[in-house]
């Protein structure tokens, strides 16, 4: 998956990586920095999903579609869909760019609004990348846990960088007899849910 990833993606993965990077030293607005994930978590997250169960795909937090592109690694190889979700129309219109220009138009499906009205119209999700306003989490997971498949992972970033803000949350996957949960130290800080 990693020795083979064609030029229009690597090219489009360099020039979000300069964007975020110079976005995070030059005082832009938190609301208009892309604020994705490192190259690192991206591919944890490609390895990842490459071996989650059969069912739906999502990420719910695209901005301008860095870690989409990860993930639409994974599902080009497994012949699946990433439905991803991004409320803001200036990250979507990025997000489209994205998307045609590393070719991927066909293996992501970008949904345009709040992706907790979009969350109950999936039934067998195999995996959820969750990776919005940290005031969403609780509510996405309290969403998404009932949903996913036998084996199904849902993975959370800034478990450890945003640790405070997500206790009540981490505290309720770690505790959550219906997965199986780990923080690790990967990026932000992932947390890990895989249902039981
Ligand atoms: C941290 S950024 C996502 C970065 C992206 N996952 C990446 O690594 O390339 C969070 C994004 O989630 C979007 N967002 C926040 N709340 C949302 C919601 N309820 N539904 C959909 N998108 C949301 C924000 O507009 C923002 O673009």
């Amino acid at each position: 998956m990693f020795h083979s990833i064609r030029a229009s993606v690597l090219t489009r993965m360099r020039a979000l990586e300069q964007i975020d990077a110079r976005d995070r030293q030059d005082g832009t607005p938190r609301l208009e920095r892309l604020r994705q994930v490192a190259p690192e978590t991206g591919k944890f997250l490609a390895l990842l999903a490459a071996n989650a169960p059969d069912g739906e795909y999502l990420e719910i937090g695209t901005s301008a579609g860095y870690s989409t592109m990860w993930l639409a690694l994974a599902c080009e190889m497994l012949g699946r869909e990433i439905i991803t979700f991004e409320v803001l129309p200036e990250k979507v219109a990025l997000a489209r760019e994205t998307f045609q220009a590393a070719q991927m138009e066909e293996t992501v499906k970008l949904i345009e609004g709040d992706a907790r009205q979009y969350i109950s119209q999936y039934e067998r999700i195999g995996f959820c990348f969750l990776d919005a306003e940290k005031e969403v989490y609780e509510n996405c997971y309290d969403m998404v846990v009932p949903r996913l498949v036998k084996g199904g992972l849902l993975v959370a970033d800034n478990a450890i960088n945003h640790q405070d803000t997500l206790q009540s949350m981490l505290d309720k996957a770690l505790a959550d007899e219906r997965v199986d949960a780990l923080v690790v130290p990967v990026g932000w800080g992932e947390l890990i849910c895989r249902k039981i």
